[in-house]
């Protein structure tokens, strides 16, 4: 069983963006698995390695469709997607140069920033996706 389920409560209603924080909430619950296993930095590898695929066209669709309604926000919100590709383009080079990097450290990171990130700061985009009718949910 996964450690975090999907639910409804942190849906944004925008299907593409909440299917994809499904598949990354996957990605944190592949490492915790990893960790749990005793498979912790292998598993780290390969979710640093499915991050950088897929966290940048992920942030990039948030962030058309921040342009599309001029969300008054964009500027503050696409920082701090840049700064989590920077924080794990540092992790993956530490990893790839082979320095210790602590998969239970990267995990409680990305757990706090992701939960966080798509709690507040994309619900708050939702709102204002569908007040602009660009919703698929009511
Ligand atoms: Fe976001």
């Amino acid at each position: 069983m996964p450690l975090f389920e999907w639910s409804d409560a942190i849906a944004i209603g925008n299907e593409q963006i909440d299917d994809d924080h499904k598949h990354l909430i996957g990605q944190i619950n592949k490492l915790f698995a990893g960790i749990s296993s005793g498979q912790g930095d292998q598993v780290l590898g390969e979710v640093l390695d499915e991050l950088l695929r897929y966290v940048e066209a992920h942030f990039q669709r948030e962030e058309a469709l921040m342009q599309q309604i001029d969300y008054p926000d964009y500027e503050w919100h696409k920082a701090a997607h840049d700064d989590l590709i920077t924080e794990v383009m540092e992790w993956r080079s530490q990893h790839d140069a082979g320095l210790m990097v602590s998969p239970m450290s990267v995990f409680c990171s990305l757990e706090e920033w992701l939960f966080h990130h798509i709690k507040v700061c994309d619900a708050n985009l939702g709102v204002a996706l569908r007040a602009a009718g660009r919703n698929d949910k009511p």
